[in-house]
């Protein structure tokens, strides 16, 4: 896969040399470049920035530096080169990191992990402007992101999370594949409590079926604590999750955080289900 930042604080990315995305790029898994966006301006000043029309607060980036350097990641092409297998060429994405965007999941993550070239744009100050987004939806996928509904002071800390995200589901980054199977969101429930030596720490115990060597019980017992964990931290979750996925064990302990199944969902018991949006 390749991966283009762009940014104003390039240094900000530094922190993908790091660490197992900086592994997946000495290994040839992962091909990341950061760009100054600086580098695409013409003027003395190297001006990326401009007053908003219709006024307002604040500055808005100026989309011919923009232009150039999207043009130039798009001109670096898949990783590796012609990883389209010679079939119709994938369009890369680009991800435009915002508090404005779709929120960024792990599904996203999921599914831009499966990409063959990836651009995040780095906004600041007000934002890019608008045209660039247009512009772009010839050449690439867009995709505006945010990492939840919180206000950042630009995009590269959102892309620091973004692309650690995905990178790590890149095939080879993580040595052990089976540890992407059981961590939390990977099937719609946080993941459960863990625990190493000593078995006993400040007069706590481990919990003793974990003790027991008994695989079939320690599966359940990790999916109970899974089911309650996400009742009392995610109820959001709990709400989503298909009920066919749900054994009569994990019903039970559902109905013991408060949650049965109604009319094929997951539905607060005693309640009248999700509200129904006002007219
Ligand atoms: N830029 C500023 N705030 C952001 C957020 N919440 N997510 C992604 N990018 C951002």
């Amino acid at each position: 896969m390749r991966v283009d930042v762009v940014s104003i604080f390039p240094e900000y990315l530094a922190a993908l040399d790091l660490s197992l995305i900086g592994k997946a790029r000495q290994q040839g898994l992962l091909e990341l470049t950061v760009t100054d966006l600086r580098e695409f301006t013409s003027d003395r000043h190297r001006t990326v920035d401009d007053t908003p029309y219709g006024g307002g607060a604040g500055m808005v980036m100026k989309p011919e530096p923009w232009a150039a350097a999207l043009a130039s990641a798009l001109e670096r092409g898949p990783f590796p080169a012609g990883a389209e297998g010679g079939g119709a060429a994938e369009r890369p994405v680009l991800v435009v990191p915002s508090p404005a965007g779709a929120v960024f999941t792990q599904a996203t993550a999921r599914d831009l992990a499966l990409r063959e070239h990836l651009v995040f744009a780095c906004g600041r100050y007000e934002g890019i402007d608008e045209r660039v987004v247009d512009w772009s939806r010839e050449h690439f996928e867009v995709r505006p992101m945010s990492l939840g509904d919180y206000v950042l002071n630009g995009g590269e800390v959102a892309v620091l999370a973004m692309v650690e995200a995905i990178g790590r589901l890149v095939p080879g980054v993580i040595g052990n594949p089976e540890s992407l199977v059981e961590e939390s969101h990977a099937d719609g429930l946080l993941e459960y409590p863990v625990y190493t030596k000593p078995a006993l720490w400040r007069e706590r115990p481990v919990p003793e079926v974990l003790l027991s060597g008994h695989h079939g019980r320690i599966a359940r017992w990790r999916r109970d604590r899974q089911l309650e964990r996400t009742a009392a931290r995610r109820p959001d979750l709990v709400a989503s999750l298909d009920p066919a996925t749900l054994d009569r064990a994990d019903r039970a302990v559902l109905a013991g955080a408060g949650w049965v199944v109604a009319g094929g969902h997951v539905v607060p018991a005693g309640g009248d289900g999700p509200a129904a949006p006002v007219a």
